[in-house]
């Protein structure tokens, strides 16, 4: 999308970052989230905005109907981010989808957007990509943290959210697929930062679900990051357990891995489900409690890594 002709700056927000790696089923949405949860939890206003096609709805703001919707048409599907591009209106979030947090989300919608942008590409130059931060820009001070989810494998929706956000956080998984998908949120970064957003910082980069006692293959992993990412890359320590059972549980309830935990005292048990008094649903499995745990020390590590480069 971006070529040589420079553009109009426009600053991004101190507390934004965005979650991205050009591949998807890595965690980009999972830890996106849980960025956002964790810190309104901590009481920071939050704002998330998810640009991606798909919307998994860890907060259950579909599903459970959480939040207090903007006035008028939908902002769900990625439509509400969807009209505030092409409209070039302020973004409208759904407020208090958790204290402290108002989310836009993402969904089918968001493919559009990268149309909308193509199109204005011919008549209006390489500062369409800016787009997003300029709907961003009136209601940024609103916020303390603005964490933004990012779709794969398309330059033009990576490059809408690296335009509008401070500090970049690459996921990636061990297998050799997704260190190729860093390859492309590298290029991005790189010519996003040259041309429109200069104060764009790579907070660093972390394996997502991992054998976490694979300290060889870890070791292995880090050095494909260096070799993608450049050897200054920050690698953050913590890594987050492949845990597939309660990972998926808690998305399909829209709860956070915190939030699935606290349900664990007042779960029903395998012997309730053998005695026909509950289903498998209901058993919050107890692999919940290490998980939330991993997925805490991570967001922390990322918020300091954040403030260190921010
Ligand atoms: N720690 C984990 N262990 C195992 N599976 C996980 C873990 N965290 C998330 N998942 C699952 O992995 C899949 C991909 O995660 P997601 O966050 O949607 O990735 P992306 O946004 O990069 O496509 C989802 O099904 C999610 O529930
Ligand atoms: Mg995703």
């Amino acid at each position: 999308m971006l070529n040589q002709s420079p553009a109009q700056r426009i600053e991004p927000p101190e507390g934004s970052m965005a979650v991205g790696t050009g591949k998807g089923g890595v965690g980009k949405s999972t830890v996106a989230a849980h960025l956002a949860g964790e810190s309104a939890k901590d009481g920071y206003r939050t704002l998330l905005i998810c640009v991606t096609g798909q919307d998994d709805d860890d907060l259950g703001i579909k599903r459970y109907s959480r939040g207090v919707h903007p006035k008028g048409a939908s902002a769900l599907d990625g439509e509400g981010l969807y009209r505030a591009i092409h409209d070039r209106v302020p973004l409208q979030p759904i407020r208090e989808v958790r204290p402290n947090l108002d989310v836009l989300p993402g969904g089918p919608r968001v493919a559009d957007i990268a149309n909308v942008l193509m199109l204005r590409l011919m008549q209006e130059g390489p500062g369409v990509v800016q787009s997003l931060a300029h709907s961003l820009a009136p209601i940024a001070a609103l916020y303390d943290r603005i964490l933004f989810d990012s779709a794969p494998e398309n330059d033009a929706l990576e490059q809408l959210v690296l335009a509008a956000a401070r500090t970049l956080i690459v996921p990636t998984r061990s297998d050799d697929s997704s260190i190729a998908g860093m390859e492309r949120i590298s290029k991005n970064f790189k010519v996003v930062k040259q041309q429109v957003n200069p104060s764009l910082q790579l907070a660093g980069a972390f394996l997502y679900g991992s054998n976490r006692s694979a300290t060889l293959m870890h070791a292995a992993v880090r050095r494909d990051i260096r070799k993608t990412l450049g050897e200054g890359a920050p690698i953050l320590d913590t890594i987050v357990g492949y845990r597939e059972v309660p990972a998926r549980n808690a998305r399909k309830k829209g709860l956070l891995f915190s939030e699935y935990a606290d349900l664990l005292p007042t779960s029903a048990t395998p012997y309730d489900v053998k005695a026909g008094r509950a289903t498998e649903a209901d058993v919050v499995p107890e692999t919940i409690v290490p998980l939330a745990k991993e997925m805490r020390e991570l967001t922390n590590e990322i918020f300091e890594h954040h403030r260190r480069v921010a």
